[in-house]
């Protein structure tokens, strides 16, 4: 169990997945880069830490890393070309988003798995809880899950997911948890968790998503756990191992907002659609088209 004390400084965003189910725009492009609606997705989780408190972020990137690390530098010609044109806004949004924190990246290697992802942060993690956010996993920006996360950890001294009620169809897609209620608390003591198994061995319709606060615990466990399910390590094996010691536990926090999985199609198009019709600058445009192309169609 973590030193409740250590207070969380650290966010780690691994982004150095194949993308596959997004082939072939992700052959040279890391799915994090594709843009929802004028921001690419990981800027929205990066935005996401920063907003938490977490300053310190490690990415941990792979091939065509070249792109993540290129969005979140300076570009000097740039920003002298767009002050001299007077596009006053256009450069804001340029400075934004070289203004986020502070960045620094590590690279996987090989991609083999989540949990070897989170393994290479053990360095620039040291001793201290920290937390994982998804690069591909967008969290509505009007909640504040990770805060929330974050007050858990601290009070518990153990690890804390994310977790959503999902169709029992849809539960394969994920890592399913067996939760059971906390007395006088509102988040859950995580008792068995199980990577994308199938509708009947679900131990539940509660899917882990992509954001975690993990206790320190974890590097030690992952340098122990043996490729699972995909011949990849999984986070969530690791995170089973957690559940099961009494001195460290897993508590699971319950989302009911909304949350896009960038990496496929279908949810990285309704993020499209969701965000940018709520956007003042696009929004009433975008509506009045949609509705009569959906009534024509
Ligand atoms: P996914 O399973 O969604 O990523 O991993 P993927 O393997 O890139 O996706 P598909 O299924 O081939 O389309 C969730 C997150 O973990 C990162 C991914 O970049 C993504 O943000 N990840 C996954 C790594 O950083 N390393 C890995 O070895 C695997």
């Amino acid at each position: 169990m973590t030193d409740p004390k250590k207070t969380i400084t650290k966010a780690v965003i691994p982004a150095a997945g194949l993308g596959t189910r997004f082939l072939p725009a992700t052959k040279a492009t890391p799915k994090e880069m594709l843009p929802v609606v004028d921001r690419p997705a990981i800027q929205y989780v990066v935005e996401e830490a920063v907003k938490a408190g977490l300053n310190d972020v490690l990415m941990i990137t792979g091939r065509n890393k070249r792109a993540l690390e290129d969005h979140f530098d300076r570009v000097p010609t740039l920003e002298i070309q767009l002050a001299e044109q007077g596009k006053d806004s256009l450069l804001k949004t340029v400075l934004d988003s070289n203004d986020l924190g502070e960045l620094h990246y590590v690279r996987q290697g090989d991609p083999k798995g989540l949990g070897h992802a989170v393994l290479r942060a053990k360095v620039h993690v040291g001793d201290e809880p920290f937390a994982v956010l998804l690069g591909d996993d967008l969290i509505d920006e009007k909640e504040d899950l990770l805060s929330e996360m974050v007050r858990v950890q601290q009070k518990t001294g153990g690890s804390v997911v994310a977790l959503m009620e999902v169709p029992r169809e849809q539960i394969s897609a994920y890592g399913a948890a067996a939760i059971e209620q906390v007395e006088g608390e509102d988040f859950f003591k995580v008792s068995e968790l199980v990577e994308k198994p199938s509708a009947e061995d679900a131990p539940s319709n509660y899917a882990v998503i992509g954001r975690y606060v993990l206790s320190p615990k974890v590097f030690e466990v992952l340098e122990n756990t043996a490729p699972g399910r995909g011949n990849e390590i999984q986070l969530t094996d690791a995170l089973q191992t957690l559940a099961a010691d009494e001195s460290e536990g897993v508590y699971g926090v319950v989302f009911k907002g909304r949350r896009f999985d960038t990496g496929d199609k279908l949810s990285y198009l309704k993020a499209n659609v969701i965000l940018a019709s709520e956007r003042e600058d696009l929004g009433a445009n975008l509506l009045g088209w949609l509705k009569d192309f959906v009534k024509n169609k």
